[in-house]
Order: structure tokens, then sequence, then C-alpha cells
């Protein structure tokens, strides 16, 4: 059985991974590892290929930045060709990204089969572009692989048979088990010069927070506020790079507020074991911080992911500063305990999904 496996942006590599290695592990489905190209800068991309231990991609569409439409559109189109020529049996494509949509979208027009791995997640946001993704990807997929329990009823509310939809738990966390052991060895601490739960970690891409320069300014400035008392090192996404680069003026810098360049998964795990605090608009690192028992504010109104704030360690702190900086206090004097971990958050999802695809490609 052949499976044309999609990633495209960083947040897909750690997701398709443990899928590439199952697969190979038992022999029954051939991977086809598909990069869209949707990121392209090396610490984007090629250091996630490399810590991961993912092969190189089978082929590489070079789709790159681009509005929605563009991105969209360019992905589909080299797909569409993709798929004609390959003809493999399924699709599988992985979390929300603009590549998550483009693929499935082809895969429902060419008669291909469409799994979608992390599916029936709603923030029930549609101004949040990854919302119109998961909703869309998700109707058109005949196996939707959900990570949460509340997900099997946001999908059969927008009328996904339940016969499509499998509960085998959250795969971002079977890379993040996996790969704990070596995260441990990187120098990144040392390199930073960071001591074990003495920093805040930061990171912030979401176009609703970054591009907006007032709402941008006002975690800005709480950031700023926080590192008064310790430490905020925060890796910066080119997209929010941009927006810091472009008016200096309002994004006041300070030596305690350490801006560096994105880093690759291994030391991205390292840093955030290590946390006393993350902050963060991030989907998966909700997720991650979680498991880890890291506390974790999340600067957005709403999340996907509901189950973090239930059971994990998460607390949706908006985009106030104020709110923020009070969170942030709460935490640093201890005021969060540890959470829970999520069932089926156990590091064997790629496993699972992998016995529901042998079934039923038999
Ligand atoms: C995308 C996903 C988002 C995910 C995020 C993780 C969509 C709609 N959004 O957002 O869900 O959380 O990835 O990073 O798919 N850029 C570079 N180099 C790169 C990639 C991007 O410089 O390798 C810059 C470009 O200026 C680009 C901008 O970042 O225009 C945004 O990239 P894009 O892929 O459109 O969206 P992200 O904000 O990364």
């Amino acid at each position: 059985m052949r499976a044309a496996v999609v990633v495209g942006a960083r947040p897909n590599f750690m997701k398709a991974a443990p899928l590439i290695r199952e697969f190979r592990t038992r022999g029954k489905v051939d991977p086809l590892l598909v990069h869209t190209g949707q990121h392209y800068d090396e610490n984007m991309s090629k250091i996630f290929f490399e810590d991961l231990e993912l092969p190189e991609p089978d082929l590489y569409l070079g789709a790159g930045s681009g509005t929605h439409a563009e991105q969209t559109g360019k992905i589909m189109v080299a797909f569409e060709e993709i798929v004609a020529r390959e003809k493999p049996d399924i699709i599988i494509v992985v979390g929300d990204v603009n590549s998550t949509l483009a693929c499935s979208l082809v895969g429902a027009k060419q008669l291909v089969k469409v799994a979608h791995v992390e599916s029936g997640l709603r923030s029930f946001d549609l101004t949040m572009p990854e919302e119109v993704n998961r909703m869309v990807t998700d109707i058109l997929s005949n196996f939707c692989f959900t990570t949460s329990p509340e997900a099997r009823e946001n999908l059969e509310r927008e009328g996904v048979d339940s016969e499509r939809i499998f509960f085998v738990g959250n795969i971002m966390i079977d890379s993040l088990l996996f790969y704990l052991k070596k995260a441990e060895r990187s120098g990144i601490l040392d390199g930073l010069g960071l001591r074990e739960k003495g920093y805040a970690l930061v990171t912030l891409h979401r176009p609703s927070n970054v591009d907006d320069p007032e709402v941008f300014e006002g975690i800005w400035n709480a950031m700023l506020e926080i590192s008064e008392s310790l430490p905020v090192v925060f890796p910066v996404h080119p997209r929010t790079r941009k927006v810091i680069d472009s008016d200096t003026g309002r994004f006041r810098r300070s030596a305690d507020l350490r801006l560096i360049d994105p880093i690759g998964y291994l030391d991205f795990v390292r840093a955030l074991k290590s946390a006393a605090l993350v902050l963060t608009d991030s989907g998966g690192i909700q997720e991650e911080t979680t498991v880890l028992g890291v506390p974790c504010l999340t600067a957005r109104h709403n999340t996907e992911r509901p189950i973090t704030i239930e059971m994990g360690t998460n607390v949706l702190v908006g985009t106030d500063r104020d709110r923020i900086v009070t969170e942030a206090r709460k935490v640093l004097a201890g005021g969060r305990g540890r959470g829970n971990i999520p069932p089926l958050w156990d590091g064997k999802t790629a496993g699972r999904i992998t016995d529901v695809l042998e079934k039923h490609f038999p």
C-alpha cells in the first residue's frame, strides 16, 4: 500500500516523523514523503529533518510563501500532478496548515482516500486561517484520526460519520517522548547561559498577534516586564522578525529579552522542558507543555485544544499586557500545579494509526 505523506510547515515535521518510522519498521505501508516547501528556511525546515531523522523528501514542491490563495493554489497544482503520476492509495495530511488543506482538496477531487492526523480540533474562530483549514480537511477526509475525546463531538456535529472517526491519541507526543532523552544532550541552555527553571520561553507568530502592531506591543511590553524577574528567551519566527525589525521604536530592546533565531527541534524541546514558564500562541506547544508539566500561558482568546486547559498546564491569557504579567507572576510564585496527561498521549499513536490503515487496506 502506497501512502503519500504530506509535510509543508514547521509544525508538520514532528507529526509525520513517527508515521514514517512506523511504516518503515512494519514494512506494509510504503511511504512517499512529499514536502510542499511552504516553509523553506534552513532553520524552519532542514534542521527538523535532521533532528527528527526524517528521510529526504521523495518529492519537493517548492511552493514557498505567498497569500493564502497563492500558496494553496501553487501547492494544489504541483500536488495534483504528483497524485496523477504516483497514484498513492491514500494521502496522509497532518495538522492545519495551508499544505494540509491544499493536499486534502486534491485528494478528494482525484478520488484518492485522505487521512487527516489531528482531526476534529476546533477553536470556533473562523478568523483563524487554521480553523478553515481544519474544517475543510475534516469534511473531506475518509479517516479522521483524533487526539482528544471532544474531537469526535466536533466532527459529528459537522456531519462526519462516526465510522470515519478514530481516536488514536496525539502523534506530536510520539516525537516528544521519542526524542526527550536525546534533547537533554542539547547544549542550548549552556550556550545561552541559562539555568534550569531560570528563564521564560516565548514563541509568537499568529497573524492576529504579530501583524497588528498594537496587539503585539501589548504582548511585547508584558515580556519586557516579565524579563525584569527572569531572562525571557524568544526564538523569533520569520513573520514576527519582519514586524519587529520594521518598527524598532515601538519594540524596545532589553538585554533580558533575548531575541534569537528560530531553533531546531531538539534544542527547542530542551529549552521547553527546563523553562519556568512558557508564553506562546502556538497550538502544539500547548500540548507539549502539558505533557512536560511546564506552565503554559497562551496568548490567545480561544484554543482548539481545550484538553490542555482542562487536564494540563495551559491557561488562556489573551493579549492584554496586565493580564499576561499577572498570570506570569502567579506561575513564578509557584501558584500552578503540574496537571495531568490526556488519554492516549503515550507515544504510541503512530502504531494505532498504522493498525487502522493496515486493517482497511489488507
Ligand atoms: C504557518 C501556518 C501556521 C503554523 C505556522 C508555524 C498556515 C495558514 N499557517 O504560518 O498554522 O502555526 O506555519 O510556523 O499554513 N517565512 C520565511 N521562511 C520560511 C517560512 C516562512 O521567511 O521558511 C516567512 C515569509 O515571509 C512568509 C511568512 O513567514 O510570508 C509566513 O509564512 P507562512 O507559511 O505563510 O505562514 P506562517 O506564519 O509560518
